[in-house]
């Protein structure tokens, strides 16, 4: 057990969303900026970088192997080392709760010249790393984990890494991005066909470091790097995080809201979609571009919603918004159905039994399935959810609290910080009666 103050949510009946809201910079656009910026020649800055415990982890595992980074909260200045210029370090990596960083640094960290042990918090110890680990030997990588295939992962450094022609067994862009990371360092080229999208800010991303991918069809290939060039990436405010707002402004009745600045990369972006067939009410403004990344503000207003059958191939590019998207099912007419979702269970938490647990101890008729959920419309009663540990999870069952029959407490909320520290405030803030404790 860790011994972190595992704080909780409460909730109360009513309210709706309204104004304007800014939440914060994108989770994985954060983590990949710090990666190629420290990995760069020269120095880059990050505008609107996460401040938050999954993005700061992998500040800190850079910092332990030499690279200089100047964080004053909206600017973030790191000082690249080049390709070849990270230090080896002395303690072990630890990446907290951050699945992310530690998935696509296994990669970047195969290929260099000294060993590394990477770690984690609780839930991270328990998440698959055979699929990184799997295809990284096969490029020649000297890596090791648990019985298990778990963290931790030993890495013997020093193996000159080769590319790979590499079809992806599971819809995963951490998978896809660990491979394009290690690929810079890989004699030839390194290919990955995948074939179910998933977010692609990695190849974005590395053609505004001037070494782009190539892309032919769903085969994405990269090429052994000289060098990456600095540069400066505008990070958009994160769609996950926009999610609960999308969701608690569609399922509270006299909500009107703007989110402003979110990105819309459609490979992130199919929860706009799932809901518009569930009837919400959604209008993209103001559609541009960032940094090689699309962004518009999303105005919302609440509406009657309906049940559907979510269409399998939208899955993986929702994959974070499902607990939030659950919720606005429970609250839409007739049944919703999710298939296609087992990923879902090797999240933060097990997203389908923690969701199921949150509906049965709040008064929603749910059904697990393998790989997804069968939702009834019914009321939210109230009660007292376990968030797992998992800040998806908690966020969602504050924003049932809205349209709860009785109060909803939400406990083991810490984890919020990972990717939306000031939740709360802009919560309550937009109109949500939220009390953190
Ligand atoms: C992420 C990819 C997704 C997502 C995670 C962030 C990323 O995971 O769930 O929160 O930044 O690449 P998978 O690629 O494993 O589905």
């Amino acid at each position: 057990m860790s011994s972190k103050n595992r704080s909780s949510f409460q909730v109360k009946p009513g309210g709706n969303i309204s104004g304007r809201i800014t939440v914060p910079g994108d989770k994985s656009i954060s983590h990949r900026a710090l990666m190629l910026g420290a990995i760069a020649e020269g120095e880059t800055t990050i505008k609107g970088f996460l401040q938050g415990e999954d993005t700061l982890a992998t500040a800190k595992v850079f910092q332990q192997m030499g690279i200089e980074i100047e964080n004053n909260s909206d600017v973030v200045k790191v000082k690249g080392v080049g390709i070849h210029g990270l230090h080896a370090h002395n303690k072990a990596l630890d990446f907290g709760n951050s699945g992310t960083s530690v998935r696509l640094m296994t990669g970047l960290l195969s290929a260099q010249s000294f060993n590394s042990e990477l770690i984690g918090d609780e839930s991270l110890m328990t998440r698959p790393m055979m699929r990184v680990i799997k295809p990284l030997r096969t490029m020649n990588a000297d890596i090791n984990c648990s019985d298990n295939g778990t963290l931790p992962i030993k890495i013997s450094g020093g193996n000159q890494l080769t590319g790979i022609d590499y079809e992806m067994p599971v819809a995963s862009a951490q998978l896809k991005s660990c491979l394009l990371l290690a690929g810079l360092y890989a004699e030839g080229t390194t290919s990955i066909v995948e074939n179910k999208a998933t977010r692609d800010h990695t190849e974005r991303m590395l053609g505004a470091f001037s070494h782009p991918v190539i892309r032919n069809g769903n085969k994405i290939s990269i090429n052994k790097a000289d060098e990456l060039i600095a540069t400066e990436i505008i990070i958009p405010a994160d769609f996950s995080s926009a999610a609960f707002f999308i969701v608690a402004a569609s399922i509270c009745s006299g909500s009107d809201v703007i989110l402003e600045n979110v990105g819309v990369n459609p490979t992130r972006n199919a929860m706009l979609k799932i809901m518009e067939l569930m009837g919400a009410n959604i209008e993209l403004q103001n559609v541009r571009e960032q940094s090689g990344e699309p962004v518009a503000d999303i105005h919302i207003k609440s509406s009657e919603l309906k049940g559907i059958d979510i269409p399998e191939e939208l899955v993986p590019v929702a994959i974070d918004e499902f607990p939030a998207i659950l919720i606005a099912a429970a609250c839409a007419k007739g049944t919703t159905r999710l298939s296609g979702a087992a990923e879902l269970r090797v999240k933060e938490s097990d997203r389908i039994q923690a969701m199921l647990d949150g509906f049965i101890a709040t008064g929603i008729k749910a059904e697990a399935t393998e790989d997804g959920m069968i939702i009834e419309n019914s009321e939210f009663k109230g009660g007292v959810v376990n968030s797992h540990g998992d800040h998806r999870i908690a966020m969602a069952f504050a924003v049932a609290g809205m349209v709860s029959k009785k109060p909803i407490q939400i406990n083991d909320c810490d984890n919020v910080a990972t990717s939306f520290p000031n939740f709360v405030d802009i919560a309550k803030n937009a109109g949500m009666n939220i009390i953190y404790d």
